[in-house]
């Protein structure tokens, strides 16, 4: 009885941190400007998935404001993230398994303007890319800080955890309570430029591989 008893409560205790670890309500993260603060280990991210998104880049010179519709894969080391802007309508592959020496990216930029009768402009090279292929362990092995709960427009409350980018850009990615990637905010020092976007109607699950394929 006793013994059973004891497998049960370990068993239901198991249980419940499997819960946990995959949602949660942030009821366990602690208030800043308390005494028994302590920093939370930053959790694995869900990093296989697709969203719409929208994105606002600006420095002194450029206000640059898009949306569309992305795909994180790290199963086949792509994301590809289709935008419209301006009589625009374009669609981008990052190849994360083809990388410059120096850590650019390999990119695939398919654009149609003004009309999708025109003929697409085809760009093809290695880049800094806007659109990081997260890995699940990205907060980890990047030594994330712990920057607070805040409440995002679209999402509602969230964790928010600091990391240094590539240890060149500081950048802010924010959870929800599923520990699912729901945005990031950068400031790039380069050309002092901010960066901000932010996920909506996401599906966490498995991309199918037959979006990144091109045109033969
Ligand atoms: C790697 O990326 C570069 C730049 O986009 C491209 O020219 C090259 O064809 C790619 N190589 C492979 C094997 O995909
Ligand atoms: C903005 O443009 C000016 C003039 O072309 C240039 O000198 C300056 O470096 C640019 N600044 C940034 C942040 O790109």
């Amino acid at each position: 009885m006793l013994a059973s008893l004891i497998t049960f409560l370990l068993f239901s205790s198991s249980n419940l941190v499997v819960a946990k670890d995959s949602c949660n309500s942030f009821a366990d993260y602690p208030a800043e400007f308390s005494s028994s603060f302590q920093q939370p280990v930053p959790p694995n991210v869900n990093n296989e998935y697709q969203a719409s998104w929208v994105q606002h880049k600006w420095n002194t010179n450029v206000s640059h404001i898009t949306a569309g519709f992305l795909y994180n894969s790290p199963a086949a080391g792509k994301v590809r993230v289709d935008e419209a802007y301006e009589m625009t309508i374009a669609s981008a592959i990052f190849d994360y398994t083809n990388v410059s020496s120096d850590g650019l990216v390999s990119n695939i930029l398919y654009s149609y303007s003004p009309t999708i009768a025109s003929k697409p402009t085809i760009f093809s090279d290695y880049v800094n890319s806007n659109f990081p292929l997260f890995t699940k362990d990205v907060l980890k092995v990047n030594g994330a800080v712990y920057t607070g709960l805040t409440t995002r427009d679209k999402i509602g409350k969230v964790s928010s955890w600091s990391i240094m980018y590539q240890n060149a850009i500081p950048v802010t990615v924010f959870l929800d309570g599923c520990n699912t990637i729901v945005g990031y905010d950068y400031f790039s020092p380069g050309l002092r430029t901010r960066v901000v976007t932010e996920y909506f109607n996401i599906q966490v699950g498995p991309v199918s591989d037959e979006v990144f394929k091109l045109p033969s």
